[in-house]
């Protein structure tokens, strides 16, 4: 059994990691501002699991603060979920996005050493890659310039805590490159619960369905895919919050740097993911197809064997469980975790 320390354990993929570590007998300490999450969440995993954990409103900028954490409980390992991570954001705020994303993970890093904790899992995301990498994407892949200031501060702090673990070989880093998390837990208890205007594609289309939106506009169709849509690669967030565990395992058990592709492999286009959610949801989602969004890719999608291989992890949620429990989760509650 291991204490984890979660920092931004009360948002949307850290909500499902904390009950996928508590389920797995560790004890859990999440460290949230809730700047874009509600402590709601929380309570709900303790309801699921029917496990307690301990929650510490703070930032990970507050040296003070995970400096108390760290000497009140004995962390044996971190993952580092806390992050801000709206694209279109970041374009117009970059600053506070440099000042959240890079000074934060420092800040975190710096406590960590303080403390003597040096097993570390971080919230990485496939637009490390940038824009002239092939698909399916390859850890050993030379990194691209992200198109956006948020996929930015993901690739400095991937070669700041590579440099880290070189210079100092007591770290032992697990980078985790997301594709694209929807889904939600069976019980549609936990989910996500973007504030404002969703930029993703999974909440804004149940927040069609359950009436929030008028409709679904579909951001280009003429790009060079399959039926002129975007491709992504849609992971469930469950495998996604699994992948966590098995990497936690592996960080402590061994040393240096490693990063990980978690994604399924399956390009999936804006049009299937509308068609398919009709079908298993048996709701209509009015749309519109309208001008491309600046930034986007035509296709993306992961190689995971190195996941698979390395990790013993393996996506076992298709497309349609992602859908119905995207669905399950948002008709449950309209207005995700308000009262
Ligand atoms: P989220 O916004 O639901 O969760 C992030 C959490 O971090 C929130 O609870 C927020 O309150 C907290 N937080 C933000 N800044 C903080 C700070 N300075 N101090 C303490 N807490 C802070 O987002 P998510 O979708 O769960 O993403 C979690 C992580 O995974 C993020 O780092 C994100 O960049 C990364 N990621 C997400 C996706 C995705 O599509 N959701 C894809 C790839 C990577
Ligand atoms: C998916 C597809 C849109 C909304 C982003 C970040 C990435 C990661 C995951 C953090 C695209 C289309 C979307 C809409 C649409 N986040 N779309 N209408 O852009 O692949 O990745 O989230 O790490 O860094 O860039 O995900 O869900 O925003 O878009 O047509 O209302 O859906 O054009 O092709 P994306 P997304």
């Amino acid at each position: 059994m291991a204490n984890i320390l979660v920092t931004g354990g009360a948002g949307y993929i850290g909500s499902h990691t904390c009950l996928e570590i508590l389920n797995a007998g560790h004890s859990v300490i999440v460290l949230d501002n809730l700047s874009n999450s509600s402590e709601e969440a929380l309570l709900r995993v303790q309801e699921l699991t029917a496990k307690s954990l301990t929650f510490v409103e703070g930032d990970i900028r507050d040296a003070s603060a995970l400096d108390q954490v760290f000497a009140a409980h004995q962390i044996d390992a971190v993952i580092h979920f806390a992050g801000l991570k709206a694209v279109g954001e970041s374009q117009q705020i970059p600053l506070t996005y440099f000042d959240n994303n890079i000074a934060g993970s420092i800040s975190l890093v710096q406590a960590m050493e303080r403390a003597e904790v040096f097993h570390l899992v971080f919230s990485s995301s496939a637009t490390v890659y940038g824009e002239s990498n092939p698909s399916p994407y390859q850890e050993n892949m030379p990194l691209g310039m992200p198109t956006n200031n948020y996929g930015y501060t993901k690739l400095i702090v991937e070669q700041m805590l590579e440099k880290l673990s070189l210079a100092d070989e007591r770290w032992s880093i697990a980078l985790l490159r997301y594709f694209n998390p929807i889904g939600a837990h069976k019980s549609g208890r936990i989910g996500e619960d973007p504030q404002g205007i969703p930029n993703n594609l999974m909440p804004f289309i149940t927040q069609v369905a359950v009436g929030r939106r008028e409709k679904l506009s579909i951001f280009g169709q003429d790009y060079a895919t399959q039926d002129g849509t975007c491709e992504r690669d849609y992971i469930h967030v469950v495998d996604l919050a699994k992948a966590h565990l098995l990497a936690l395992d592996h960080r402590l058990k061994s040393k240096g740097c490693r990063a990980w592709n978690i994604g399924t492999g399956q390009p999936i286009s804006v049009l299937q993911m509308k068609n398919t959610f009709e079908k298993v949801n048996d709701r209509k989602i009015p749309f519109e197809f309208v001008e491309r969004r600046f930034g986007d890719l035509a296709s993306f999608y992961a190689d995971s064997t190195r996941a698979q291989t390395e990790l013993g992890w393996i996506a076992k949620y298709s497309l349609e469980d992602m859908l119905v429990d995207s669905w399950n989760w948002q008709k449950q509650n309209p207005e995700g975790y308000k009262k």
